[in-house]
């Protein structure tokens, strides 16, 4: 029996490009007696990809009646390719992690939890983006996510073509674990899980172009400081300490991690530093004194900045949010010290 070239042409519609997921691109059907031979285009050839539509390919020929079958295959052109086809072939290097991408990476980590590291990371990306910095946020501190709260942020994420654009708030594009979790139960991670997050997150969220991404990581354990290294060889990190001496000598040991993890620190912020009286201006250091300067010391690094003790809702915004506005004394803290960020890794100089 003989196959018409209709016939050939109708049953090869049912092979797929496995990497396009739509039917593989017949070039020409030549018959000659009971040879039947094919050329065909795919999106990858010489490929496992390629071998497995070669079987199916010729086992429907066969089943059909075909005595014997010739395939030849060749790569679609680049011109019946859209830009989505070119990615699902190449996924290739997210732009924020591929070489040649300038955005600064700053990790913000500390010793311990609970010493405000989420509030300064949030207000140290609010103050960059008041320099005109284009900011992103990675609030990766899998266990609180607390950084939507501290924007007061409403919004999720939007989905736009199996890609995820980040909201965005005091122009800094957030994302946080917490749009993934559809209740406030903790969720339980496991160390490769987290780095898989962060990857996910680079690979799978439309930053656009950034000046600054910086990363809130959860407090303590080195595995994740190493996850970071392994995605941001360049990452930079802020150690955020109190200024009690425990404080300072646990965040020392986080400091320590760092320096294996080849993360250069790029400074400290001392947080909860003193206690200002409103009515006096006297400054009561509720939590001792000297735990920023001793981790500065101790890496040589500078002291950015000390951020005192403050109520909530005193941020000078209304709301909760936790967010301080420039002209608030503890907004223009933050002010000096993404000005001194920015003359670190920009190397501004101003004569
Ligand atoms: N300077 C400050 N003055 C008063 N309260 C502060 C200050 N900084 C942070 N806080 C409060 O301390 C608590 C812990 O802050 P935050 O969540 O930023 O810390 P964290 O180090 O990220 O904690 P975790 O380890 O849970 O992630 C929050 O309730 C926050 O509002
Ligand atoms: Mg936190």
């Amino acid at each position: 029996m003989s196959l018409s070239e209709q016939q050939v042409r109708e049953l090869l519609q049912s092979v797929n490009d496995p990497l396009l997921k739509r039917s593989i691109v017949i070039r020409d059907v030549k018959i000659s007696d009971k040879h039947i031979s094919v050329k065909a285009a795919l999106a990858k050839t010489a490929s496992a990809e390629q071998m497995d539509v070669q079987q199916e390919a010729v086992n429907k020929l066969k089943e059909a009646g075909a005595d014997s079958v010739g395939l030849r295959f060749e790569e679609l052109a680049d011109d019946e390719l859209s830009p989505a086809d070119k990615e699902k072939i190449n996924p290739g290097t997210p732009p924020l992690l591929s070489e040649g991408n300038d955005t600064h990476f700053i990790a913000v980590a500390s010793g311990k939890g609970g010493v405000g590291k989420s509030t300064v990371s949030a207000n140290l990306s609010a103050a960059l983006a008041r320099q005109g910095k284009r900011v992103g946020l990675i609030d990766a501190d899998i266990y609180g996510f607390s950084i939507p709260a501290i924007f007061e942020l409403e919004r999720r994420p939007e989905v736009k073509n199996d890609k995820i654009i980040p909201p965005e708030k005091n122009g800094v594009k957030i994302m946080s674990m917490a749009f993934f979790s559809e209740d406030n139960s903790p969720v339980l991670w496991r160390g490769p899980m987290l780095g898989k997050m962060l990857n996910n997150f680079f690979t799978e969220v439309v930053w656009g172009e950034l000046d600054y991404l910086v990363l809130d990581l959860p407090p303590g354990t080195g595995d994740i400081a190493l996850d970071v290294h392994r995605l941001l060889p360049t990452s930079k990190e802020i150690m955020v300490t109190t200024p009690h001496p425990t404080a300072a000598y646990v965040a020392e040991r986080a400091g320590k991690m760092a320096e294996k993890a080849e993360h250069e620190m790029i400074g400290v912020i001392e947080n909860m530093a003193y206690y200002e009286s409103k009515e006096t201006g006297k400054r009561e250091y509720v939590f001792g004194r000297g735990g920023g300067d001793a981790i500065a010391d101790k890496f040589t690094v500078p002291l950015l900045g000390r951020i005192p003790l403050a109520q909530p809702n005193e941020n000078g915004e209304s709301g909760s949010s936790s967010i301080f506005t420039e002209d608030h004394p503890i907004g223009g803290i933050y002010k000096t010290i993404a000005g001194q960020v920015i003359n670190k890794l920009e190397r501004v100089y101003t004569h």
